[in-house]
């Protein structure tokens, strides 16, 4: 039984495992030689949860895979992934479900290979306990204290550390001993509270599921009697209600219900509620699941519920208890951790995910990252694939959220690249910034349709892109003389003249460029605010920015001209001298060089900026603005 969940559901999943009490969600985590797999199988086979049929598969594989010379490989029995099996190594999440009478567990194997942080963040977001491998021989090592610092990070709050093959130690209390003196004060040092070191050594199944009689200087209990009783409770899931509503239930005028599963809290009919973010209050009216009409409902209940009043509630909106309730802001911090191949761009909108709500957000700043190895800060101005960050995050409407430590249903969220659909960060907020909620948007009597009446045009941006050299900047200035002289009001806003003054403070990296473009987009978004026609000439080589930027304006508002010439022409021409020293290795990450341009799929207009006749080309834009009705 093995899975490969996508972080965004295993994620968000994090606090609607049911919050059964006989349940223990736990994890593990090691290096790839410590034996993790070998562990888990032990424990399903002393445990007699082997199936005949897989025992005899697991006895052929032994033979063909198996790297313990013919016997019994059981590390082969939890390795169901095949690529797993060719590379010898754990490569994805596997979860796995067994049962003794005094409990039912969940496991999560994840990998060990330092690359697979994603996996592993997706294992600790599903776990209350970590079972962490050290090998004997080894000891204590920086993946320990990574695996260690993660599942911390995310709130795991329980360590078990099993220190594995102590029968190639020989069973020596000594070498136990001293293990586990450097694994306290490493503890100690990062704060974990719920610790505890077992001497196993799963192959020959020493103090996994029986006591092992090679050591019996251990007086404590083995790895699965600890596992039976450690006491988790006071998780994330206690306190006042929380339901995020997936969607709303209407299947006939007389019905009206909201669907989700119970985050946190419980919940009974006529219990007061409020819905966020609009904070309109109610009660509860009834609540339904498959099986009927439920007297109470709690965390990890999947239900529906019907409120006394008619309360305007969609997808993404939060039903909680009235005095008790998570926070609504549009800026938080939060501890992020980047997946993407591409480094963080802080500025770049994303998606983010958080519940059942999907907003544009955008990180404002990388506030320091962290050192996975010691949890302390370290500086840093951008965020690589596994790397960790605290982080300003700004959403671009509000959004219902608590603290990861609070919740983690709504504490956690994932970022996703808004081109490519691929998730690039999981985030566990921090806590919300007060600042946003204390800068209040100022109504101004006379508003942008009373400025665009007073100078008798449309406002709206027309925005160039195109490589250096492509003739953006010639366009923009022949077609604002031509405005001008039809009497409209505009102002060109060019790459060069921009970079003089107010982003005199940016270079070229896609980081740069990337703040280089919301700022100019902002500057435009205010000036059709003022009523002005504004021309945007950058390169603007990204489609996320480009899109950001349109997604500033009203539909049509935004027009993207792409001057669309060949890098052949532009480098011929080369007005500036420049690409003749970017090809000498003088000037680094150089647009159409060493700097990706990426092309626009769905411009107003295209310009072929490496023939056309300027004054023909004005012509034909003239008319098209006039046909839309903008000029
Ligand atoms: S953008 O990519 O961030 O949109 P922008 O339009 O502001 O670029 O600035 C581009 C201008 O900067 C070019 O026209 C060129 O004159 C100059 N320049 C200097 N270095 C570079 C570089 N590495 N890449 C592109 N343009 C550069």
């Amino acid at each position: 039984m093995s899975e490969s969940p996508a972080f965004a559901s295993a994620l968000t999943a994090g606090g609607t495992v049911p919050a059964d009490r006989d349940m223990l969600r736990f994890m593990t985590c090691g290096s790839v030689d410590d034996g993790k797999s070998t562990l888990i199988g032990r424990l399903l086979y002393d445990l007699g949860q082997v199936f005949d049929d897989q025992l005899a598969a697991l006895e052929g594989d032994s033979l063909k895979h198996g790297t313990t010379g013919g016997n019994l490989d059981l590390a082969l029995l939890v390795d169901g992934l095949q690529a797993e099996r060719e590379q010898g190594i754990t490569i994805d999440v596997a979860y796995r479900y067994f049962a003794t009478p005094r409990r039912k567990f969940i496991v999560a194997d994840t990998p060990g290979h330092e690359q697979y942080t994603r996996n592993m963040a997706t294992g600790a977001s599903v776990s209350d306990l970590a079972v962490i491998l050290v090998d004997a021989r080894k000891g204590v090592l920086t993946q320990t204290r990574r695996h260690s610092a993660i599942a911390h990070l995310l709130g795991v709050g329980h360590v078990v550390v099993a220190i594995n093959k102590m029968d190639l130690v020989g069973y020596d209390q000594q070498r136990f001993e001293s293990i586990r003196a450097d694994y306290e004060s490493f503890a100690r040092h990062l704060g974990i509270k719920h610790w505890a070191c077992i001497p196993v050594a799963a192959h020959a199944g020493d103090n996994i599921v029986s006591k092992s009689p090679n050591m019996s200087w251990y007086e404590g209990p083995t790895l699965l009697a600890y596992l039976e009783t450690v006491d988790t409770s006071g998780s994330s899931e206690s306190g006042g209600l929380m339901m995020p509503v997936q969607w709303v239930n209407r299947p006939n005028l007389d019905f009206r219900g909201f669907s989700g599963t119970i985050a946190a809290g419980a919940v009974k009919p006529q219990d007061r509620v409020v819905v966020l973010p609009s904070a309109r209050a109610s009660r509860v009216r009834s609540i339904h699941t498959e099986g009927g009409e439920l007297p109470v409902a709690s965390a990890g209940d999947a239900v529906t519920m019907v409120l006394e009043d008619e309360v305007d509630t969609s997808r993404g909106d939060v039903i909680c208890a009235a005095d008790d309730r998570p926070e609504v802001a549009d800026q938080f911090a939060a501890h992020l951790i980047w997946l993407g191949d591409e480094p963080m761009l802080p500025g770049r909108p994303y998606l983010l995910k958080c519940a059942a709500q999907t907003v544009s957000a955008s990180i404002t700043a990388l506030k320091h990252k962290v050192n996975v190895d010691t949890l302390e800060d370290q500086a840093g101005r951008q965020l690589t694939l596994n790397e960790i960050g605290l982080c300003n995050l700004a959403t671009g409407r509000p959004i219902v959220f608590t603290p990861y430590e609070r919740n983690r249903t709504l504490g956690s969220f994932i970022l996703i690249d808004k081109i490519s659909n691929q998730t690039v960060g999981a985030g566990m907020i921090r806590f919300g910034l007060r600042r946003a909620a204390n800068v209040h948007w100022q109504a101004i009597d006379i508003d942008s349709t009373v400025r665009a009446k007073q100078k008798g045009q449309k406002p709206f941006c027309l925005w160039f892109t195109g490589l250096s050299g492509s003739g953006k900047s010639t366009i923009a200035n022949a077609l604002d003389r031509r405005l001008f002289a039809l009497g409209h009001h505009a102002f060109i806003l060019d790459g060069d003249n921009v970079r003089h003054g107010l982003n005199r403070d940016l270079g070229f990296t896609d980081a740069d460029r990337v703040e280089n473009i919301r700022r100019v987009a902002e500057v435009a978004r205010l000036m059709v605010d003022a009523g002005l026609i504004a021309m945007v000439s950058f390169i603007s080589p990204f489609r996320s920015e480009r899109r950001m930027a349109r997604e500033l304006f009203k539909p049509d508002e935004f027009l993207e001209v792409f001057v669309d010439t060949p890098i052949e022409v532009c480098e011929a021409r080369d007005a500036k001298g420049l690409y003749r020293r970017a090809r000498a290795g003088q000037i680094k990450n150089f647009t159409g060089i060493d700097s990706d341009y990426e092309v626009p799929e769905a411009p107003e207009f295209r310009l072929d900026g490496g023939h056309g006749d300027i004054e023909r080309m004005i012509d034909s834009l003239i008319e098209s603005l006039q046909r839309r009705g903008l000029i």
